[in-house]
């Protein structure tokens, strides 16, 4: 396996809250990370999940190593993703972890089901993905996650959950469709819906 590291050397550093405000115009979908079996789980509101390859099926997802979730995908070598619908917003808070909800708690509520890694998966996501740890990169306070994708669980929703300048917002194929088709902009540019 190849790998390189470089020791990066620079004169002038950006601070947390430029960098911060740089990647608050960073559109993200929303999915929830799960790990762990029975009631020994607990799960977390990501924006970081990335398509890695096709052949073979393969994703990224960055954890920070303090997130309780790390410790159940590092003893399991598993995790799920769940691609959040736009009225799931409040599962994305409950999984960010408003209102001190923790582990097992946090999934109250939403109806879930398993795969064969055991991990669970949310029943009306727009997609589930059950994910086995193929390798983890270790950097500064987060992991970097590569899952091989063992099965799909995909539902008829078409309305996905962004996060965008500090806030949810919904996009809608069917809903924004008729705006796109005005606006005669290509098929993949999409018209976001504030939440709140
Ligand atoms: C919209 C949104 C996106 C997030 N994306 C990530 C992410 O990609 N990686 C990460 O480690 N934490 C991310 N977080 C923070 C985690 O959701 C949060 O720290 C976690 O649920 C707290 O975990 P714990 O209480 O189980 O330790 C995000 C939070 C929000 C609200």
């Amino acid at each position: 396996m190849n790998s390189v590291v470089r020791t990066i050397s620079v004169d002038r550093t950006v601070s947390a809250d430029d960098f911060r405000g740089a990647m608050r115009h960073l559109t993200g979908g929303v999915s929830v990370i799960t790990a762990g079996r029975g009631r020994d789980v607990s799960g977390m509101t990501v924006t970081s999940v990335s398509s890695l390859a096709v052949d073979p099926p393969s994703l990224i997802v960055s954890i920070n190593r303090s997130a309780s979730s790390w410790p159940l995908i590092q003893r399991h070598g598993a995790f799920g993703v769940n691609m959040l619908t736009a009225d799931q917003s409040d599962i994305a808070e409950r999984f960010a972890g408003k209102g001190g909800l923790k582990g097992v708690q946090r999934f109250a509520g939403a109806e879930w089901t398993t795969r064969a890694s055991g991990v669970p998966l949310l029943v009306g996501a727009l997609a589930a993905l059950d994910c086995e740890v193929e390798e983890v990169i270790e950097r500064h306070s987060h992991a970097i996650v590569i899952g091989r994708v063992l099965d799909v669980v995909t539902s008829q929703r078409s309305a996905a959950l962004a996060y965008w300048h500090g806030e949810y917002v919904a996009i809608d194929r069917e809903e924004d469709a008729a705006r796109l088709a005005e606006v005669s902009l290509p098929s993949r540019h999409v018209h976001a819906r504030g939440l709140r």
